[in-house]
C-alpha cells in the first residue's frame, strides 16, 4: 500500500477561491484521495501515515484544458507576419492558407514527428499544472490523417502523466479534394470517417467548426446528428467570426460545450442555459487574431451559464501552451473575476468535457491530481504574466513536475529545489 499525507498547505478543493480550507491535509492511498480536510481534523486512521510537507503552498485541483488542437504539423509563424502586415485571419484562410496550410503539414508528418512536437507542447502544459487535456483532430481531413492525429493524441495520454480526451473534428475545414462539394465531404465525415474512428475507440466526442469559413448550420446539424446517433457527446466551434446560430444548434443536441462565442446572442445564451451547455471562452484566440467583439459575458452570467476557459492551443489562432496565462487574459480582456477564471479551468472545464466526476475537484475517492502553487494568494495565478507558478504538480499521487531554480541567491547555478521536503 502506498500511503501518504500531504500537509502544510491551504486548500481550494473545488477551484472556488471563496471556499477554502486553511492548514489542510490530503491523505492519498495508491494514487486516490482517501481523506480531504483541515489538518486538525485528520482522523486517527491516517495519523501514522508518512507525511509530505508542502511548505504552506496553495493547493488546487490540477487544471483542465478543455479545448486544444495540440496535435499538428509545422507552425504558421509566416502567417502571423502576414497578419501583422494587415491581412485578416479570414482572408488568409480564403486564399488557401490558414487551416489548410496546417492540413498540408499534418498530412505530410509521420506519427513520430507529430508525437514529438505535440509532446513538447504537452510537457509545457503539464509543467504549468494541467492534469487533463482535450485534443481535437481536424488537420487531417481524410480518414487516414484524422486517424493518425487521434492515434497520436491517445499515445500522448499513454505516455504522459495527464488524462487525454479526444475529439473528432473532421468538419474543421473543407479539404481540397472536396472543393465545391462541401455536402459530399459531410457525407464522408458522417458515413465513413466518424463510424470508422469511433469503432476504433479513437473518439470521445465530436466537434464542428460552424462558421462562414467553416460549415453551414445545416451541415453542422448533420454531423452532430450522426454523433449523437452513435451515442457520442458533441461540442461546437460556435459564433467565433460571425453569428450563425451554432450555439443554439449545439444546445439542441445537448452539447457539452459551445466554444469561442464572441458573436453569441441572447437566444443562444438562453438555449445553452436550458441545455446545460458550458460556454468555453478562448481568450488566447481572441487576443491573437485581434478580435474586438467581446463574448456576451454579462448575458452568460445573468443566465447562469457556466464559463470555462481553455488555451485553444493551435497553430493559427492561438499558439498558446499556458492555461495559466489565459486566467490573466480572461480577467483583463473579458473582465472575468478571479473566482470565475479559477473555476473556469477546474470544475467548469471538467464539465465541458463531461468529466466532472473525474476532474476539477479534490474529493475523497477521486484520483489525487493537484497542484501546489508558489503564490501567497490565488489571485496571483491571474496576475503574474509568464512566471512559472506551479511548485509541484501531482498526478495520481505522484509528483510529475517540480519547480526548478537554476541559480541560488548568489547567482551560482544550483540543483533542483523541491517545493517542500519530507517531514
Ligand atoms: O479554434 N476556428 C477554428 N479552429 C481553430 C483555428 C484553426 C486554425 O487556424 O488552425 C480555432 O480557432
Ligand atoms: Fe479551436
Amino acid at each position: 500500500m502506498n500511503d501518504l499525507v500531504w500537509q502544510h498547505l491551504d486548500l481550494c478543493p473545488h477551484g472556488n477561491p471563496d471556499e477554502t480550507i486553511a492548514d489542510a491535509a490530503l491523505a492519498v492511498r495508491d494514487g486516490t484521495l482517501a481523506w480531504v480536510g483541515a489538518r486538525s481534523e485528520l482522523p486517527a486512521a491516517f495519523v501514522a501515515w508518512p507525511r509530505e510537507d508542502l511548505g504552506g503552498a496553495w493547493v488546487t485541483p490540477s487544471l483542465v484544458d478543455c479545448h486544444t488542437h495540440l496535435v499538428f504539423g509545422g507552425h504558421r509563424a509566416d502567417e502571423f507576419a502576414q497578419r501583422l502586415a494587415g491581412v485578416s485571419y479570414e482572408a488568409i484562410a480564403r486564399s488557401g492558407g490558414g487551416i489548410m496550410s496546417s492540413v498540408r503539414a499534418t498530412r505530410a508528418a509521420d506519427d513520430a514527428s507529430l508525437l514529438h512536437a505535440a509532446g513538447s507542447r504537452l510537457e509545457a502544459m503539464i509543467a504549468q499544472g494541467v492534469g487533463a487535456v482535450e485534443i481535437k483532430s481536424g488537420y487531417g481531413l481524410d480518414l487516414a490523417s484524422e486517424r493518425k492525429m487521434l492515434r497520436v493524441a491517445r499515445e500522448l495520454g499513454r505516455g504522459y502523466p495527464v488524462a487525454v480526451y479526444t475529439t473528432f473534428l473532421g468538419a474543421h475545414a473543407l479539404p481540397p479534394e472536396f472543393a465545391g462539394r462541401a455536402d459530399d465531404y459531410i457525407d464522408e465525415v458522417c458515413e465513413r470517417m466518424l463510424p470508422a474512428l469511433a469503432d476504433e475507440g479513437l473518439v470521445d466526442a465530436v466537434d464542428v467548426f460552424c462558421d462562414r469559413i467553416g460549415f453551414t448550420s445545416a451541415q453542422s446539424d448533420r454531423v452532430l446528428e450522426a454523433a449523437v446517433r452513435r451515442g457520442l457527446p458533441v461540442k461546437m466551434h460556435a459564433e467565433q467570426l460571425s453569428m450563425m446560430g451554432a450555439a443554439a444548434l449545439a444546445a439542441r443536441y445537448g452539447a457539452l460545450s459551445a466554444d469561442h462565442l464572441e458573436y453569441l446572442d441572447e437566444a443562444g445564451v438562453a438555449a445553452m442555459k436550458a441545455a446545460g451547455t458550458v460556454a468555453v471562452l478562448l481568450p488566447g484566440a481572441y487576443y491573437f487574431i485581434r478580435e474586438t467583439q467581446l463574448p456576451p459575458i454579462d448575458l452568460l452570467r445573468r443566465y447562469g451559464v457556466p464559463i470555462a476557459l481553455a488555451t485553444d492551443c493551435n497553430p493559427g489562432t492561438a499558439p498558446v501552451t499556458s492555461l495559466v496565462a489565459m486566467l490573466g487574459m480572461a480577467c483583463t480582456l473579458y473582465r472575468l473575476t478571479v473566482a470565475e477564471v479559477l473555476q473556469g479551468v477546474t470544475c467548469h472545464a471538467a464539465r465541458a468535457l463531461g468529466q466532472s466526476a473525474r476532474h476539477g475537484a479534490l474529493e475523497v475517492g477521486r484520483q489525487a491530481d493537484f497542484v501546489a502553487w508558489s503564490v501567497d494568494t490565488l489571485a496571483e495565478l491571474a496576475y503574474w504574466i509568464g512566471r512559472p507558478l506551479a511548485a509541484r504538480v501531482v498526478h495520481a499521487g505522484v509528483t510529475v513536475h517540480t519547480e526548478r531554480s537554476s541559480f541560488d541567491a548568489t547567482g551560482q547555478p544550483q540543483q533542483q529545489r523541491d517545493a517542500g521536503s519530507r517531514a
